[in-house]
Parts: C-alpha cells; structure tokens; sequence
C-alpha cells in the first residue's frame, strides 16, 4: 500500500514539473520560482533514488546526468533527411512557383504556401515511441546522423513524454538564444575559456560533446518544422502538423500562410528588414507548400524536395584592408590566390580570408596588397572579395604576381590551356596530400572522427603515411608520441579508422578526391558500376553513358586510374580489406534506383518493414500514399483504398510474387 502512495506521488511531481517546464520553455511564463521549480525536482529525485524501480526514462530528473559516452552510434534514418534548395531574390522564388505550377495536374489556385523563419542552427531528429522520447539524432549526411539523445535530453523545450501516445517522429532546429548566447561567452570569459564565434557553432559544439553535462550547461533551445508519419495521423497540410505539433508540447517556429507566391515575396522582404529584431538568429526563411497531397505529386530531387524552398537572406558585406595575398594549395594542387584580411565581424563570425578565386578573378578585380576592399560572406560560403575600394589607394599597394611554382613543395605550377586554375604539378606535394587525407575523413566521406588538421600534419611530417591508404596501418605506437594524442584518443582514432572500412560504395567513391567527383556524380557511378575494379576498366565513352556525367568527368576518372601512384593507393586499400565494391546484398538493382513504392495491405513473407528495407536496399523508395509519381503499388491481403486509386491512375500493381520477382 505504501508503494502505491510513493508511485502515486512521483508520478503527480512528474506532472507538475512537466507541466512547469511547459510553462517555461516553451510559453516562455513561469508560474513558480526556479527555487520553487528546484525543489520540487530535488524531491523527485530523492524519491527515484530511494525508489529506483519508479524511475521512468521521460522523468524530468532524466534530462541531465548519465556517464560520458566513448562514441556516438550511428542512427540510420527511417526517411531520408533531404535539405533545401536556395533561392537568393525574387525572381528564384517565382522560378520556383512556376516550377510547380507547371507540374500536370497542379492549377496554380489550389497552391497554398507556408512561410517560416529559416532557423540558423543544427538540426535534429526526434523519435517518440508511444508518446516517449526514445531516440535524437543530428542529420549526418542525410541518411545516417548520430545518436546525441542524451545530449538532446538536456534542452527544456524539447518534450521527454507528449501529451498524446503516439508513435512519431520529430524534426526541427536545435539554437541558441541570442540573449543567452552572449550570458554564455561572458560566463566563458570569467572562467578564462575561449568564446564561441557564434550561436550556430556554440549549438552546434554542445550537440556534438560525448559528455551529456556539458550540452546540459549550455542554454539550448530548440524549434520544430516538420512532422514525419503524419499519414497514421490523418494529417493532411503542414498548417494542420503545426497545430498538431504545439498540441504535442512543442513550441512553434513563426510561421505565415501566403495565398500566392507574391505574398511569399512580400513576407521574405519584409522579414530582411526585420531579421534583427527576433531574440534568435535566422538567415532565410523557408517557403513550403501547404498540401501534402500536392507534395506527394512534386516528389523530391535525390537532394531537396519541389515543394519546398530557402529564400536567404542577401550576404552581409563589410569593408576592410588586405594584409597580404597567399597562395593555397588543394586537395587537387589548385593554386588559390587568397586575400589576408584584416579581421572583420559579418554575420556573428570573424572573417580573415578571403579567396579571390583564381589569377583571372585577381586580375579583374585588381586587388592588391594593402588595398581597402568589400568582402562579402553567406552562410557556409567561403568569404569573398567583391570589389577593391579604389578612392582609398595612395599608391603604396602592391600588385601579386601568381608565382610559377608551387609555394609547398616548389615544383612547377602550369595552366591547363583554356583554363583559369594554376596547379602543382607534383602528385607528391604534401599540400595535397594533407588536403586529400582530410577530404578522405570527412564526415560525407569516410567519416573518421578525431583525424584533424593538426593530426595530419604531425603524421606526415613524422613520415607516418604518405596518403590515405596508409591510414589503415597506422599503429598505436606510432601514434602515442603525437602532440595531443594519449592512449584513449589512440585507441578512438583506430577503431574509427577500422570501423572505416566498411562503408558504402559510393563514399569510398567519393572519398578517393577524383576530381569532379562529388557525392552526386560519386551516387550515379555507384548505381552503375559494382567495384572499383570494374569502374577503373571503364573507358570515356562508356562512362558518358551515364545520364550526368560529361566529357570532363569521365576524362577525370579515367585519368585517376591510369596513374601509378592512384593505382599504389587502391592496391593498399585493397590490402587493407577496405570496402571497394557494393555489398552484395546491399546491391542496388539499377532497375529500381528511384522508383517509388507503395504497399497496402499484409504480405505474407514481409513485414511491412521487411518490404521497405528490401526495397530501399535496392535503390527505390517508399512512399505512403498513392500519386502520379508512384511507380508500383504492392496490394497484399485485405489492401485498402490505395489499390482503388492505383487503379484509377493506371499505376502498376503487383502482387507478392511479382514483388518478389524484381530482386531475382
Ligand atoms: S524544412 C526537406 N524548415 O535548414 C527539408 N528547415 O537545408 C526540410 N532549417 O537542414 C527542412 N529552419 O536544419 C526546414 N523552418 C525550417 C527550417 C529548416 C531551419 C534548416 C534545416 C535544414 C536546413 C535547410
């Protein structure tokens, strides 16, 4: 009987601390004291210690605390994480309506937009099972993030249990106050710490720290702005996910609904002049279609969705002096003429770079030592110079001659006839080489955590690899006697290095540095060819086959396989059992790259899961209702109103045994 008072009475302190974080953090109106507030979770507490088998994991008490984790899993998601295209003016933003209204089917009447305030911080995923937080994730590179849940945890504004039990997931903007941004770098300054350049970088850090009371320290808020699963929900437009959403506990994000795409064009303007007004950072806004029927009709891009859009904000611009111009050198030995700036403040950050592109651009807008110049800075956008203020010259700048050798290892540099880029000739240049190593770990590349800059250095200049395959035989002797490496972070950079090994394909692809191979092109070759093997037999004309790739590209790639030192290189990868094919059971049937699925009703040898995966598995996608652009509907036993409609639009409707007859 005593038991049952003490559950009685936890679970009432739970509701009432619920109910005043509500309050809080996302109405912003407190009804207590934090005294008051403190009080009551110290009894709750004490209770749970006492009464461990009463502790639940959405127990406000569950927000801070937990050991620090060695690595962060990875988190596979269950719809891919897409991101924006942009639009900088006006007329992108028209581009982008008439885009849509000149999809068949769409009269330009029945498109509602959504307008929002394009939050400026990282985002997260939140997975609730059964009204429970259960599991946040960062994007990572769109289909696999990281499991910060814990650190996800800590921020009041995101609900441990919501006000319905349900089964959902969550996505939206995890920020910083500015008000508490600056109360967070004067606390840094006190305590003798560096301050954070920025609200987007100070959230951004406290996501990613493997000790969940650091993020609990740090005063992070967080946004929704979009409902994933919203057709078990009967939802049918994002203004109805919104209410939804706030119903669940969450704060909303501003949000305006505009008739027609003028109106859209009226609301990013007017928001331009007031951006500085809001107590948070945003650098755009993001216009959404309202309809999610005529969403499903747009689809989506590989990369962005065609309902929905960025407007950005135009660029900040500043002047300030050149101190110097240097030479860079990259991954691919291009030589960057980049400016010395003396620093300056734009957007939250300090900017003493900037890059004048190549000697063409150098020469056109005449930039010279010493010179006054306007620079400008987007977003992630490398800053850049615009234009040199010439009234301000007393003739004491100097003019930059682009040198004729490489300023790292001083072999010569050469301009390819009818191109703009000077480059270093010399394959070995350790400028390259730290450039190529570091694009080989990188997060959309191999992701291999705690290899950085300094790293790289140390490791070539101890003669410890000479390119990235030589990664793989790293030893931990090798790498205790490093500047900033003990046992455990040895430990931790081997075992992502191994763990390394078994990425995708098209990582692998990616991650080589062929030139003009990014991730897309590094996707579309994975999709036709199955292993480096077979990729570096592949001649120019049989490369161009493939929709997307030009001349240049394939030239590129053929061009990586026929040298020496590349071939060197793959030959060690091989050696050290790194992944250079697609998994045959991953084996993406080219048949079914991008096609859309829909299933209805029970199948016999799948769960509904079972199915999905295996259509994902081989390139396709699953979608939950039925449009034109659906290209198979699965009907198993008892389907519902998807087989009719599928009927009506005339879309290809198998059974299982033909389901099951496309893998063969
Ligand atoms: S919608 C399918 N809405 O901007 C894309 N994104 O690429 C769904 N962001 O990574 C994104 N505020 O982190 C959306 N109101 C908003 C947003 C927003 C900020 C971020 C988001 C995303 C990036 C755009």
């Amino acid at each position: 009987m005593k038991k049952e008072k003490i559950k009685n009475k936890i679970k009432k302190l739970k509701t009432e601390l619920r109910h005043h974080e509500h309050q809080y953090y996302v109405l912003d109106d407190p009804e207590i004291s934090d005294a008051e507030y403190d009080e009551m979770m110290q009894e709750l507490q004490k209770l749970e210690n006492k009464y461990p088998e009463f502790k639940t994991s959405d127990s406000p008490t569950q927000r801070v605390g937990g050991e620090a984790l060695d690595e962060f899993k990875k988190v596979e998601h269950q719809n891919e994480m897409l991101s924006l295209g942009n639009s900088f003016n006006e007329q992108e933003l028209k581009d982008f309506a008439d885009r849509i209204y000149r999809k068949d089917g769409i009269s330009k009447k029945e498109v509602d937009f959504i307008v929002e305030h394009k939050i400026d911080g990282l985002s997260a995923i939140l997975r609730y099972e059964n009204g429970i937080f259960s599991l946040g994730a960062t994007r990572g590179n769109g289909r696999i993030g990281e499991d910060v849940t814990k650190n996800l945890k800590t921020i009041g504004s995101i609900p441990l249990k919501l006000n319905k039990k349900v089964d959902l997931e969550i996505r939206g903007e995890v920020f910083i106050k500015k008000e508490d941004f600056e109360k967070l770098n004067e606390r840094r300054l006190e305590e003798g710490k560096e301050a954070f350049a920025n609200p987007r970088n100070a959230a951004a850090g406290s996501i990613r720290q493997l000790d969940p009371s650091i993020a609990a320290s740090r005063p992070l808020s967080f946004l929704p702005y979009t409902l994933i699963n919203y057709e078990k929900l009967e939802i049918e437009n994002h203004l109805e996910a919104l209410s939804y959403i706030k119903n669940l506990g969450f704060k909303n994000n501003w949000f305006k609904k505009a008739e027609n795409i003028e109106k859209v064009i009226e609301i990013c303007n007017r928001w331009v002049e007031k951006r500085d007004m809001l107590n948070h950072e945003i650098d755009g806004m993001v216009v959404k279609v309202n309809d999610f029927s005529l969403r499903e009709k747009l689809g989506s891009t590989s990369k962005s969705p065609r309902w929905a859009v960025a407007f950005k904000f135009p660029a900040q611009k500043k002047t300030t002096f050149v101190k110097n111009i240097k030479i860079s050198v990259g991954r691919t030995g291009a030589l960057t003429p980049t400016a010395i700036l003396e620093p300056v403040e734009i957007d939250g950050s300090i900017v003493s770079r900037a890059t004048l592109h190549n000697e063409d651009e150098l020469k056109r807008k005449d930039v010279r030592v010493g010179d006054k110049v306007l620079i400008q800075k987007a977003g992630d956008i490398i800053p850049e110079v615009i234009k040199v203020i010439k009234e301000n010259r007393d003739g004491s700048e100097k003019e930059f001659e682009m040198p004729d050798e490489c300023p790292v290892c001083e072999s010569e540099a050469v301009r390819e006839e009818g191109k703009a880029v000077l480059r270093c000739t010399n394959i070995a240049c350790p400028a390259q080489r730290k450039e190529s190593i570091l694009h080989f770990v990188s997060r959309d590349a191999m992701n291999i955590d705690g290899i950085g800059e300094s790293l790289v250095d140390q490791l070539l200049e101890n003669k410890l690899v000479e390119d990235y395959s030589d990664l793989y035989f790293l030893k931990k002797e090798e790498l205790l006697p490093l500047e900033r490496i003990a046992e455990k972070s040895a430990n931790n950079i081997l075992n992502a290095i191994t763990e390394s090994k078994d990425r995708e394909f098209e990582q692998l692809l990616y991650a080589l540095g062929i030139r003009y191979v990014g991730q897309r092109t590094a996707r579309l070759i994975a999709a036709k060819y199955n292993s480096i093997s077979s990729l570096a037999q592949a001649g120019e004309k049989e490369l161009i086959k493939i929709n997307e790739i030009g001349p240049a590209i394939a030239e590129s790639i053929v061009h990586f396989f026929s040298e020496d030192h590349n071939k060197k290189v793959i030959e060690k990868l091989k050696k050290a059992e790194v992944n250079l094919s697609k998994d045959s059971e991953n084996e993406k049937n080219e048949f079914l790259s991008d096609k859309r699925f829909v299933f209805t009703g029970g199948l016999d040898n799948y769960t509904r899961k079972e199915a999905s995966d295996k259509v994902r598995k081989a390139g396709g996608r699953v979608t939950s209702s039925v449009s034109g652009n659906t290209d198979y509907v699965v009907a198993g036993n008892n389907p519902g109103s998807k087989l009719d409609k599928a009927q009506e639009l005339g879309i290809d409707i198998l059974d299982e045994e033909r389901f099951e007859n496309l893998f063969e």
